[in-house]
C-alpha cells in the first residue's frame, strides 16, 4: 500500500452557519472560518472539512445547491473563499469541500430548464415518472413530488426542494466531474461526498444505496476528476458495511481515499427503528462494531474514518458520555479511545470543548428539516408533544448546530447578532476561551491525539486487537514487529476493574494518573490512557 498525507491527518469539520459570524448577521461565514485559522492552527489538525457553502436557497441549510460555482452570499463571494484557501495554506491546512452531486435543489438552472420544459435535454438530469410508487424520503413522506405543469412526479430522497439527480446521464456526469475540477484548480484538497452511495439509484426497483453502477461511476469520476492529485475523498455511505467499505477505499480500485461507516452509530436507536427511537449505550455492542470494523479493514485492504460527531448527529458526551460531573473526563475518553484506532480521525466543530446537545424546550426553536417532518409526521400518529421533543432533544440535527461557543461574552463570541440558532446556555463554562486557558482542558487533550497522529507511524501500521475486558470497559493493543500499546478505557460513571499481563514502559497520553502495574487494577470513572507495554 502506498502511504499518503491523508492516513496522517486529522480532519476539523466546520459547519459554516454555526462556527463564527463576522459581519453581525447571526448566521456564521467566510470572513469568521478566516479570523479562527489561528485557533485551529494551535489545535494542530491537518485538514477541514467545510460542510457547503455554495448558493443555496438554504431549505437543508446547504445541502440543496443552487450553483456549485459559486459562494452563498450569506458566506461571502468567491475573493473569500480563495483567499480562505490561501491563508489555510499558509498555515499547513487542507480544504475538503463538501460535494453534493446526489441531488441539487430544485433552485438549480438545471431543474428549472428542466421543469420548465420537458423537451430540454436537463430533463433527463432528473428522475421523472408518469406514475409514483411507494419509495419514502429520507425526510419523511413520499420520495416523489408531483409537478402540475407537465403531469410527472420528479424523484426526491430528501426534501421536496432536494430533485434528486439521474446518474444515468452521461452528459451530466460530464458536469460534475468538470465541476470538481473547477474547484480542484482552486487548490481544494479533496472531497466529502453527500450521500455518494445513492448515485446508483434505481427508483423503480426500490434501490436507492448501494445501486449496481455505483462503483462503475465513481472509478469513472476517478479516472475524470481525481487522478494522480493526491487528494483525500470520504465519502458519506450509511449503508456500507466492511465488505462494501472495501470496494470504495481499497487504492487499486481508485475509487475513495475512506468512507464514513455508521454501523457503530446506529447502536443509538433501537434495532430496526428508526433514529428517533434512541436506546442507551451498550458497550459490549460498540466494542464489537468497532473492531470489527478495525479488523477488517486492514492496511491492505482499505482505511477507515473514525468519528463521533457531525452536522447530522447528536453530540456523543449527550448521546453516550456524561454531561455532569464527569463531562470533561468523558470528552476525553471518548477521544483517546477514537484517535488511537487505525484510520482517519474526524472532529467536528466543539467536540474539542466538550460542546453538548442544547436543552430544547419548544419545537420553534428547531431549524432543521427533518425534525420539522418529523414532528409533523409523528403528531399525525398521535405521538405525544413530550415524547417528540425527548426524541429530538437526544438525537435532533440541531443539537449538532448551535453556534460555537467562542467565549463568555454574549452570545458566546459567535455573533453580536441574534444567531440563528440559540447558544447552549452553557457557554459561560464551555468556551474555547477557557479551554486555551486550562491546560488541563479537552482541546489540549485533542491537541495532543492530533499530533500522535503526525509523529507515530505504529497508529498507521499496527495492527489491532481487542482485548477481554469487564464489559463497561474498551480495552485494546496496536502492535507492530517491535512495538505494543495498549489503550484501556472505562465507558461508565462507575470504578470498574481491570487487568493486563504487560509491564509499562511508558504513558503515552492519560486522562488520568496512570498506574504503576496492571495487575488487577481498578479504572475510575471514565478513565483513559495509552500505554506502551512489553
Ligand atoms: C447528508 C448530509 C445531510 C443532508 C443530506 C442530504 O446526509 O450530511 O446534512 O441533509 O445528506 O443532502
Ligand atoms: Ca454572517
Amino acid at each position: 500500500m502506498q502511504k499518503k498525507w491523508w492516513h496522517q491527518a486529522t480532519v476539523y469539520q466546520i459547519y459554516p452557519r454555526s462556527f463564527m459570524d463576522a459581519n453581525g448577521d447571526g448566521i456564521g461565514d467566510l470572513k469568521g472560518i478566516l479570523s479562527k485559522l489561528d485557533y485551529l492552527e494551535k489545535l494542530g489538525i491537518t485538514a477541514i472539512w467545510l460542510s457547503p457553502v455554495y448558493q443555496s436557497p438554504m431549505d437543508d441549510n446547504g445541502y440543496d445547491i443552487s450553483d456549485y460555482e459559486a459562494i452563498a452570499e450569506i458566506f461571502g463571494d468567491m475573493s473569500d473563499m480563495e483567499e480562505l484557501l490561501r491563508e489555510a495554506k499558509n498555515r499547513g491546512i487542507a480544504v475538503i469541500m463538501d460535494l453534493v452531486v446526489n441531488h441539487t435543489s430544485d433552485e438549480h438552472a438545471w431543474f428549472v430548464e428542466a421543469k420548465k420544459d420537458p423537451q430540454s435535454p436537463k430533463r433527463d438530469y432528473y428522475i421523472w415518472r408518469e406514475e409514483k410508487n411507494d419509495l419514502a424520503s429520507i425526510f419523511g413522506g413520499s420520495a416523489w413530488e408531483y409537478d402540475v405543469s407537465s403531469g410527472q412526479y420528479y424523484l426526491h430522497f430528501f426534501g421536496q426542494k432536494q430533485p434528486d439527480l439521474n446518474w444515468e446521464n452521461q452528459e451530466l456526469r460530464q458536469k460534475i466531474y468538470e465541476m470538481m475540477t473547477f474547484w480542484i484548480d482552486k487548490g481544494i484538497s479533496g472531497f466529502r461526498m453527500d450521500v455518494i452511495d445513492m448515485i446508483g439509484k434505481l427508483p423503480d426497483q426500490k434501490i436507492g444505496s448501494n445501486g449496481p453502477k455505483l462503483h462503475d461511476y465513481l472509478q469513472e469520476m476517478h479516472q475524470a476528476s481525481l487522478l494522480d492529485k493526491d487528494l483525500m475523498t470520504v465519502g458519506e455511505t450509511w449503508g456500507a458495511s466492511p465488505e462494501i467499505a472495501k470496494l470504495y477505499s481499497k487504492q487499486e480500485r481508485q475509487e475513495l481515499s475512506m468512507v464514513f461507516q455508521f454501523e457503530h452509530i446506529g447502536l443509538q436507536h433501537k434495532e430496526g427503528q428508526s433514529k428517533w427511537d434512541v436506546v442507551s449505550l451498550d458497550v459490549p455492542k460498540l466494542k464489537q462494531v468497532l473492531s470489527k470494523w478495525q479488523t477488517e479493514l486492514g492496511l491492505e485492504d482499505g482505511w477507515n474514518s473514525l468519528f463521533w460527531n457531525n452536522h447530522d448527529l447528536p453530540r456523543v458526551l449527550s448521546i453516550w458520555g456524561n454531561t455532569g460531573q464527569y463531562r470533561e473526563q468523558s470528552a476525553k475518553a471518548f477521544a483517546i479511545l477514537l484517535h488511537l484506532m487505525r484510520g482517519t480521525p474526524y472532529i467536528y466543530q466543539g467536540e474539542e470543548l466538550g460542546m453538548t446537545n442544547f436543552p430544547f424546550e419548544h419545537f420553534h426553536q428547531l431549524n432543521d428539516l427533518e425534525a420539522l417532518n418529523y414532528i409533523r409526521e409523528a403528531q399525525a400518529q398521535g405521538t405525544s408533544d413530550q415524547t417528540i421533543l425527548d426524541s429530538i432533544r437526544m438525537v435532533g440535527r440541531d443539537n449538532a448546530r448551535t453556534p460555537m461557543q467562542w467565549d463568555s461574552s454574549s452570545n458566546a463570541g459567535f455573533s453580536v447578532g441574534q444567531p440563528w440558532l440559540p447558544v447552549n446556555p452553557n457557554y459561560q463554562t464551555i468556551n474555547a476561551q477557557a479551554a486555551l486557558e486550562d491546560p488541563n482542558s479537552i482541546f489540549y487533550t485533542y491537541q495532543k491525539l492530533i499530533s500522535l497522529r503526525k509523529d507515530c507511524d505504529w497508529l498507521i501500521d499496527a495492527d489491532y486487537q481487542l482485548l477481554e475486558t469487564a464489559d463497561a470497559v474498551f480495552a485494546y493493543l496496536r502492535q507492530t514487529a517491535e512495538e505494543s500499546y495498549l489503550i484501556a478505557v472505562n465507558l461508565s460513571d462507575t470504578p470498574q476493574p481491570f487487568s493486563a499481563a504487560f509491564a509499562i514502559k511508558e504513558t503515552v497520553i492519560a486522562n488520568c494518573t496512570t498506574p504503576k502495574t496492571l495487575n488487577n487494577m481498578v479504572l475510575g470513572p471514565w478513565d483513559a490512557f495509552c500505554l506502551k507495554v512489553d
